[in-house]
């Protein structure tokens, strides 16, 4: 061995990997860098609060830098994303032409491997799991996003299922060094990240997205819950939505916001 890694790794997490930068400026200052390869993070959010925005900006950021990034969607089909894409500057079609970034729409997958019932069995969860592996194998994209999982997990209903799916996804993704965000989508209890509740348990980080009340108005507001493999502020930060990207404000200080 010989080499003493830069940054220490986590007890039983095997070497340190490097990052991967979000290229969201502000969220790789909070996470010393980045993301570390290879990890599976939920973003959890409750309507509206930017985690389709925030993970499309995640991989194109990626593309730009090399990162082959894939975009599965399950609720909006990718032809309505192309079209939202394009009213951010941060967005490059190119990227989409040369290949860099893929958009796949997740109801075709599921038609194509006829997984038309409303819950899956295990088989088809091994289906599914295999069909996302090869995809990210093949292509080998180091960026991918699955957004929701909570459209996955509602459909595999048992929870220690959904729990095999995010572990053995996570195992997977981890090996192909591909990393990977998983948006979850919640309701105002705080304390949730995920519908189950057996989400955030399992992977490796979760950032939460919310809203925050201010003198009347909505702030959107980003939280580094937890990282695995980094240390990290685990303050609240303002963001916004702007057609450049997503730009953190200062710090919120001091008691007073009622967040959701
Ligand atoms: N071009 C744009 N520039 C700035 N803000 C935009 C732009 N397009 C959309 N937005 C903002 O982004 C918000 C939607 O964000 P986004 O779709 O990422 O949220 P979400 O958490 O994924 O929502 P959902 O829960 O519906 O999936 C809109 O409500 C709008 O305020
Ligand atoms: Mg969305």
């Amino acid at each position: 061995m010989g080499t003493t890694p830069a940054v220490e790794t986590a007890p039983g997490t095997e070497r340190d990997r490097g990052r991967c930068q979000t290229g969201i400026a502000g969220l790789d200052d909070i996470l010393g860098g980045g993301i570390p390869k290879g990890n599976l993070v939920l973003i959890a959010g409750t309507v509206g609060t930017g985690k389709t925005t925030l993970t499309l900006e995640y991989l194109v950021r990626g593309a730009e830098r090399g990162d082959r990034s894939i975009f599965l969607s399950m609720t909006e089909s990718t032809a309505k994303l192309v079209q939202n894409l394009s009213s951010f500057e941060f967005f490059r079609p190119d990227l989409l032409q040369n290949g860099s970034l893929v958009l796949v729409d997740v109801p075709a997958i599921y038609e194509k491997l006829g997984l038309d019932r409303e819950e899956m069995s295990a088989e088809e969860v091994d289906l599914l799991l295999r069909t996302i592996r090869d995809l990210v194998a093949e292509l080998g994209a180091k960026r991918l996003v699955l957004d929701s999982v909570t459209g996955v997990s509602y459909r595999i209903r048992k929870e220690e299922r959904i729990r095999d799916f995010i572990l053995r996804l996570g195992q997977a993704m981890s090996q192909l060094d591909c990393t990977t965000l998983l948006v979850s989508e919640i309701g105002p209890t705080p304390g949730r990240y995920s519908l189950s509740g057996v989400e955030e348990a399992i992977v490796d980080g979760v950032i939460l997205l919310g809203n925050t009340r201010r003198q009347g108005d909505l702030l959107r507001v980003i939280q580094v819950i937890k990282m695995r493999g980094t240390p990290h502020s685990r303050a609240q930060y303002v963001i916004e939505l702007t057609p450049i990207g997503l730009l953190m404000a200062p710090h919120l200080k001091g008691g007073g916001h009622e967040s959701t």
